[in-house]
């Protein structure tokens, strides 16, 4: 070879057939991105590459799945290494993408020309968490035999298609063979696929946008540059520290836990109390409050819908790339993360110790749901008025005070559905 560099030139002019030759200097910091979307997706190849090889042991047939994971537990060298690093993957990533979800919209990254891939982050998110949640039951453990009897069952609550919906879903009426045979196919198959569908256009749309949002000061020009640097090796060896450093604690942390398997499936014996996988236990607490209806379609339909329109909203200023778009804008939203607290849980007891046969719960309004609906909804329009007209927020202050009193309320009752609920989902002090 003529040039002494050769390798380094190849090397070099493959990767830019992934990076752009030369990225933002301001766009390298850390507290734009906190390596979120970064770490997000060597969790994902992480995942894909643990999942193959678990592929060759684990069977999905309901008399074989427990057995299957025990042998590879005990007889397969690291099997129960890799099954670790496979779980703790898998919740990582469901919580890496909602605080990467967060980062890019506190940053204002979602406005033009980054609307399409905020819809595609989403179907990602959606394809994550589905993946999470079809592999839950693969195990056939008592946990997750209950956890999915638990959450399919919430599809009964859908009007006209419920019921086929969930037969459907777990191919009989109830968890069997069929939902074993459904959620593998899914699992390994079919979200996989979307996601490496949705992945390379999700980044091809960064190409597109001329990169990730410029971070900058609130008086600055939303055109504003800075300094542009080489993505190699400024860009690259950033993406690769922060590449071990994910890798590093995964793998420290997959030594020291066991991911967790409990007694095998026993159909006939549910655990006391039952309860949904984690992301879900925020709709499970909803299914505590309000007529079924509209804890799992009216209210997470409407969230989604609203997740669906933040980037077509109509905005005052162009705040991409300045956090919480202004120092109002993060007074309110703290103010919003506060009332969302102070509310959610004065809400849960208020519903439990004093309602429980008065006003919101009780027989006759279950039987309309209206009410606690309609006690929500005005709520939030209260809200966004005290914002606008008391506070005096622009569009995007609203918005973004809105989203973060929703999206708290949301993590609230997620952890009261896990932490505060003993025997019988009763309310209780702890763990
Ligand atoms: C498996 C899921 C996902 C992966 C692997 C992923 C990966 C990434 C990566 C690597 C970046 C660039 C670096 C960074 O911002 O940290 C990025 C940017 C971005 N992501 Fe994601 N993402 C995922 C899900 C989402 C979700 C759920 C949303 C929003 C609903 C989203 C919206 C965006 C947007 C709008 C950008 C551009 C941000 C900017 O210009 O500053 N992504 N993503």
């Amino acid at each position: 070879m003529n040039n002494p560099h050769g390798h380094r030139t190849y090397f070099r002019s493959f990767l830019l057939h992934f990076r752009p030759r030369n990225v933002p200097e301001r766009t390298l910091r850390l507290s734009l991105t906190w390596g979120l979307g970064g770490t997000a997706l060597v969790l994902v190849f992480l995942l894909i590459a643990t999942g193959l090889m678990l592929k060759f042991v684990y069977e999905p047939f309901p008399d074989r799945a427990y057995e299957s994971v025990l042998y590879l537990n005990s007889n397969v060298p690291f099997g129960q290494l890799i099954r670790n690093i496979h779980w703790l993957s898998a919740n990582g990533l469901v919580l890496v993408v909602f605080l990467h979800l967060l980062r890019v919209f506190y940053t204002g990254a979602f406005t033009r020309p980054r609307q399409l891939n905020w819809i595609i982050g989403l179907a990602a998110f959606a394809a994550v968490v589905l993946s999470n949640y079809t592999g839950y039951l693969l195990p056939w453990d008592q946990v997750s035999y209950w956890a999915i009897t638990i959450s399919t069952s919430m599809l009964d609550y859908l009007p006209g298609v419920g019921t086929n919906l969930k037969e459907w879903v777990l191919g009989g009426s109830e968890p069997g063979p069929g939902t074993l045979v459904n959620f593998y196919a899914i699992h390994t198959a079919i979200l996989p696929a979307l996601l490496l569908i949705a992945l390379p256009f999700h980044f091809w749309r960064i190409r597109k946008a001329k990169g990730l949002v410029i971070p900058r000061s609130m008086d600055e020009d939303p055109d504003t540059q800075g300094e542009l640097v080489d993505t190699m090796p400024h860009l690259i060896v950033r993406e690769v520290a922060m590449a071990v450093l994910v890798l590093a604690v995964i793998l420290v942390v997959a030594m020291l836990f066991n991911a967790p398997l409990t007694d095998q499936a026993n159909p006939g014996l549910s655990p006391n109390p039952t309860k949904a996988p984690w992301y879900f236990v925020g709709i499970q607490e909803l299914l505590m409050h309000f007529h079924p209806v509209f804890a799992v379609l009216v209210i997470p339909l409407t969230l989604f819908i609203g997740l669906l329109s933040i980037p077509y909203l109509k905005y005052d200023t162009d705040s991409s790339g300045v956090w919480f778009v202004s120092q109002k804008g993060r007074g309110l939203a703290l103010l919003a993360v506060a009332v969302a607290i102070a509310g959610t849980v004065a809400g849960v007891l208020l519903d439990e110790q004093v309602f429980v046969n008065g006003v919101i719960g009780s027989p006759d309004m279950v039987s309309t749901g209206l009410l606690p609906f309609a006690i929500i909804l005005g709520f939030c329009t209260g809200f966004y008025f005290l914002l606008k007209k008391g506070f005096k927020a622009s569009n995007n202050e609203a918005v973004q005070a809105l989203f973060t009193l929703l999206t708290t309320a949301f993590v609230v009752l997620t952890v009261i559905g896990i932490w505060f609920r003993g025997t019988g989902m009763q309310l209780m002090w702890a763990g």
